[in-house]
């Protein structure tokens, strides 16, 4: 008999990939989302339950009717700039909201969980970011994330809940089969910016600071294909399956794109120079963040696959252009 997922966050970006992934691998899929940030026609993998992790009695209701095996959670806001003005608005949502999630797991018995946590957890590190790199997030997303992996921890120990938490660095890229895709709005994502740059001619792309301390003055990022993203969730779903211990996982590839080089990429792929600008720093934005993704190739065999620049962004150039024309 198949095995059942229950995903926050199914209808986003990351979690609308890792549903396909989930129901390719025999997984029945159930999406738990509220559609605040998230779309209907991106649910396309299994039922959609539109709830909020926020209302208690709607989650543990979903989750006793539903009876998964276990809970894959990527809910959450995400956006770094907006956690720097609207702090509340991420504890309230993510912290609290995860804490639900724990609560009504624990009340019905479901008992492993994947985690999207980030490489915002770390903050400020100039070597290559392993398992074991200190957690300074210098912004309230961060902090959030970091609060959650702690409280998962904890309720792993107190109620027997295995868990894996995935830092993943830059999700970046599209399916390939176009089924799902980057959809946010407003977009603060560096990818569909320089994009949009290149596909729309009155749009100039804002490189947000050049006088960081890096090779070109722009910030160095480990972009990591969504559907390399989703391969690893469904290895962490099989882990857990087959009785792994609760452990913590980056997901990147060892290597670092500046937003130069990236907005040059852009260009090359679109076949159209990507206007673009120095604009100021953002604030909360950490100069270069690099994994090391050695520990999940090792544990969970898991090798990105797409996650080139070329690959990535010929996924995001193809969505982006269905997208236009839609
Ligand atoms: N995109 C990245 O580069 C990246 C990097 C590291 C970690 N993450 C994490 O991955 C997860 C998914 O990110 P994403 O980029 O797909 O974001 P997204 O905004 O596209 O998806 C988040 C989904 O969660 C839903 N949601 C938000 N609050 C909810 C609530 N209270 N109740 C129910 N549903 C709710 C939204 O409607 C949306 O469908 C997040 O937890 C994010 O922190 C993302």
């Amino acid at each position: 008999m198949s095995k059942t997922v229950f995903v926050t966050g199914g209808a986003g970006y990351v979690g609308s990939h890792c549903a396909k992934a989930f129901a390719n691998a025999g997984w029945t899929v159930v999406t738990y989302d509220n559609l605040s940030r998230g779309h209907r026609d991106l649910v396309k993998w299994g039922d959609l339950i539109e709830g909020d992790i926020l209302d208690r009695a709607s989650l543990r209701a979903a989750l006793e009717q539903v009876r998964p095996d276990a809970v894959a959670h990527f809910a959450a806001y995400a956006y770094v700039a907006e956690s720097m003005t609207e702090p509340a608005l991420y504890y309230r949502n993510n912290v609290v909201g995860t804490m639900n999630l724990l609560d009504a797991m624990v009340e019905t018995d479901v008992r492993q969980m994947v985690f999207s946590s980030s490489c915002a957890t770390y903050g400020i590190s100039d070597t290559l970011i392993t398992e074991e790199t200190p957690q300074n997030p210098i912004n309230p997303y961060g902090e959030t994330k970091k609060f959650c992996e702690k409280m998962i921890r904890d309720y792993g120990k107190a109620h027997g809940l295995r868990s894996v938490i995935l830092r993943y660095f830059n999700a970046a890229g599209c399916d390939t089969d176009g089924e799902t895709g980057e959809r946010h709005d407003p977009e603060p994502h560096v990818i569909p910016l320089a994009i949009r740059g290149a596909m729309d001619g009155t749009f100039t792309f804002n490189i947000l600071g050049g006088d960081y301390d890096t090779p070109d003055g722009t910030c160095i990022r480990d972009y990591v294909h969504v559907s390399d993203l989703a391969d690893a969730h469904e290895r962490a779903l099989d882990y857990l399956s087959s009785g792994g211990k609760s452990d913590i996982f980056n997901l990147g590839t060892g290597q670092g794109s500046s937003v130069m080089q990236l907005a040059d990429a852009v260009s090359r792929v679109a076949g159209k120079e990507v206007p673009r600008v120095i604009a100021d720093r953002r604030p909360g934005d950490p100069p270069i963040l690099v994994a090391s993704a050695d520990k999940a190739r090792e544990v969970l065999g898991w090798q990105p696959k797409r996650s080139d620049l070329e690959s990535i962004l010929t996924s995001a150039w193809d969505w982006f252009q269905r997208e236009a024309k839609s």
